[in-house]
């Protein structure tokens, strides 16, 4: 079983959803034996733009990165991402990544019923940190429903938020939002993946 672990605060080592990642990623390792863990810290290792040149090949370096990243995600069975809040939706550094992933004919279709997502069978479980509270379903989240909806869109259903908001109000919030968001992680179950 292998699960990929994407990590994308600027924070570094004062970030919520890096130590909320860890956490999750930690529990998996307990519970899965044998379990492959790859990691990719986009923050300090970042994906280009998906710019033109990476798009048609000319920029062959960058095409090459793009395609191991498509096969790194397809391979894998559970997808754990540190994902903060940022100016309502993701980090520009998660942004390229799911650039990479969601491509035509590998992770989606159209069909003559619509689109239809060709990564399935996966699990994600995304750390998710915000500085103010938005819930579950506020319009000014571009965030946690941008990702279900994308990854959805690419069959990646199975989706799970743990969550500590409200992190920027104080540092007693801070606490108590960790406590929580800590207690929310659930036990991994294998077969789901
Ligand atoms: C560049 C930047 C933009 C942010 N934008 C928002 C925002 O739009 N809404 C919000 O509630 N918090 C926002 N925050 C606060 C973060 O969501 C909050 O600090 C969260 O803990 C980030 O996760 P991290 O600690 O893992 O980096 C922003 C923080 C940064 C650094």
């Amino acid at each position: 079983m292998k699960l990929l672990h994407l990590d994308t605060s600027a924070l570094g080592a004062n970030s919520v959803t890096r130590e909320l990642s860890a956490a999750i990623v930690a529990r998996w390792q307990a519970a899965v034996p044998g379990l492959t863990v790859e990691y990719r810290d986009l923050d300090t290792h970042p994906l280009p733009h998906l710019t033109g040149a990476v798009l048609s090949g000319t920029d062959a370096a960058a095409k090459a990165e793009g395609d191991a990243i498509m096969d790194q995600f397809l391979a894998s069975d559970v997808i754990v991402i540190g994902a903060p809040m940022y100016n309502f939706g993701i980090p520009s550094t998660l942004k390229a990544w799911i650039d990479r992933v969601a491509v035509a004919g590998k992770t989606f279709h159209y069909t003559e019923n619509g689109p239809e997502g060709l990564a399935t069978g996966k699990k994600l479980i995304v750390a998710s940190g915000r500085g103010g509270i938005y819930g579950d379903s506020s319009p000014a989240d571009f965030q946690e429903a941008y990702l279900r909806h994308t990854l959805g869109f690419l069959g990646v259903t199975d989706v799970e938020f743990v969550r500590a908001e409200g992190v920027a109000y104080s540092p007693q919030h801070r606490t108590d939002a960790m406590a929580g968001a800590h207690a929310s992680i659930s036990e991994p179950v294998a077969e789901a993946a």
